[in-house]
């Protein structure tokens, strides 16, 4: 299934060409939107890289924090013989404590779509287990994957998907993005996922809206990609970064808002916005465990553990195919 298709949020970054069409489409839009992939040039990788650092950002700490608790235990029921595939380009904390912790891996395959960030961590992994076949994988993983042959035959292939980037897909993209990987990883194999929890409304709004205003730039950065890279002419200082939890949805919702009135040159033509118009730029769902649970359940996966780090703000849970467990 292409999950491309099903929603403007995600999916592979597009040939030049490709990004005017996006960028219009999302533009003349009602309401606007970018997707959220546009975020990480290499400017906005080095962003997120400091919104991680920032003390309201929990999300890193936790699951740093998690992974050093955890990774003796998280090895152990990932087991003996494991191919690990790991779906962006990961945290190398988090990947190194697991790494360190496993019982003769057979390989690490990270997946990662940008080749910059990508041979950063063939490097650093070379570096750190100069006995692990490293296998970069230049891909979309939103896409279906030609994993690369393994050297020895795994005993079962692990997806690693850390950070809580499945929050950034909506309930039908996560539900088609766990299938994929269901597919994926084969009869045997599991799924190794970070999952932000739902927690105090004020703590999750921090998170978004860091007082250094990192995250604010972050979110702006897409504008200034788009004047770099298709000649827009966005104005930076006539659009605010705005970063709301709907308790509903139960989802951080993260816009651009324009401060007036304003046409923006995009392509040949122009793009009008009201004064308090939004573009959408990101979701990042937060879940309870039951309802993790239950989005599994719909790709045909079932929980198989739950850490939870210290605090008990994030979670790291291991699945696989429901029914593949004798009980
Ligand atoms: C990397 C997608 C997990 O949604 O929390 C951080 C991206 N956006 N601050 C998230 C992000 C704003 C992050 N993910």
């Amino acid at each position: 299934m292409d999950i491309r298709a099903l929603d403007i949020h995600d999916g592979p970054t597009p040939p030049a060409s490709g990004l005017l069409e996006i960028a219009r489409r999302g533009l003349r839009a009602k309401p606007k939107r970018l997707p959220s992939w546009l975020f990480y040039d290499a400017q906005g990788s080095a962003l997120f890289e400091r919104i991680c650092e920032q003390p309201e950002y929990y999300l890193t700490r936790c699951e740093t924090a998690l992974m050093q608790a955890h990774a003796a235990g998280i090895a152990d029921t990932l087991g003996v013989g494991v191919r690990l595939v790991e779906y962006g380009s990961g945290s190398a904390v988090k990947t190194r404590l697991l790494l360190e912790n496993m019982a003769a891996p057979v390989s690490y395959v990270p997946v990662e779509i940008s080749p910059e960030p990508l041979q950063q961590s063939v490097q650093r992994l070379n570096g750190q287990f100069p006995h692990l076949p490293v296998q970069p994988l230049c891909a979309d993983f939103t896409r279906s994957l030609r994993l690369p042959i393994p050297p020895r035959a795994p005993r079962r292939t692990v997806l690693y998907f850390p950070g809580s980037t499945i929050g950034n897909f909506d309930a039908r993209e996560a539900t088609a993005l766990l299938r994929k990987m269901r597919t994926e990883m084969g009869d045997n194999g599991g799924i190794l996922i970070g999952v932000d929890l739902k927690k105090e409304t004020s703590l999750i709004e921090a998170a978004y809206n860091d007082a250094a205003g990192v995250t604010a730039e972050f979110t702006l950065n897409m504008l200034v990609r788009l004047n770099r890279e298709l000649g827009c002419d966005f104005d930076l200082a006539a659009f605010r970064h705005r970063a709301h939890y709907n308790a509903l949805a139960g989802r951080i919702e993260t816009s651009l808002v324009s401060q007036c009135a304003q046409k923006v040159r995009v392509g040949r033509s122009q793009v009008a916005f009201d004064e308090g118009e939004a573009i959408r730029v990101e979701i990042s769902t937060k879940y309870s465990l039951e309802e993790f649970a239950a989005l599994a359940a719909k790709a045909g996966l079932e929980v198989l553990r739950v850490w939870l780090d210290p605090e008990r703000m994030f979670s790291v849970q291991y699945l696989v195919r429901a029914g593949s467990v004798a009980r």
